[in-house]
């Protein structure tokens, strides 16, 4: 059965938002050693371009994440829904801040460990998408 057009344009809307956010980070992380080989600075300045991106993405996944939550009837949803909503929503706190404390890191070992919670939470975050939706 076809989706109906309003749902398509909700979630596709949050499917690529959530390209964005998820797999820009994983495309940025694996082009780093090339921007660093190319010059000194040259990481960080795609790294803040990557930015003006990556967190309009964000505040509209948070926007269509509410669109696709008010869309559910709760009284029809599971326990186990809930319980995996609430997870995701969570995580998706996490991606968030791990990105931004990312974003204000002093030195590499904090920039490796923060990079790679945000990346791993949003990964997360995608998967706990996929069983929402069912
Ligand atoms: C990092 C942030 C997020 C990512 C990467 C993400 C990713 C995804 C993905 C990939 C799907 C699966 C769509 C499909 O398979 O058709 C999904 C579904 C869903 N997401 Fe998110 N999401 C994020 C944030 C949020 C937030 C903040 C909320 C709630 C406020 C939310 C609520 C939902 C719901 C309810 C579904 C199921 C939608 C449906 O079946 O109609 N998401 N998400």
């Amino acid at each position: 059965m076809l989706t109906s057009a309003l749902d398509g344009i909700r979630l596709s809307i949050h499917i690529l938002a959530a390209t964005i956010w998820v797999g820009g980070q994983f495309t940025l992380a694996g082009l780093v050693p090339a921007l660093r080989s190319a010059g000194e600075g040259v990481a960080n300045i795609a790294a803040r371009a990557f930015a003006k991106l990556s967190w309009p993405a964000f505040a509209i996944l948070i926007l269509t994440g509410l669109w696709n939550v008010a869309t559910f009837k709760m009284n029809q949803t599971t326990t186990a829904w809930k319980i995996v909503l609430g997870v995701k929503l969570l995580v998706v706190a996490l991606s968030g801040s791990a990105a931004y404390i990312h974003t204000k890191a002093k030195s590499p070992r904090q920039n490796a460990i923060w990079g790679s919670i945000s990346g791993t939470t949003a990964a997360a975050s995608l998967i706990l998408g996929v069983f929402l939706a069912g």
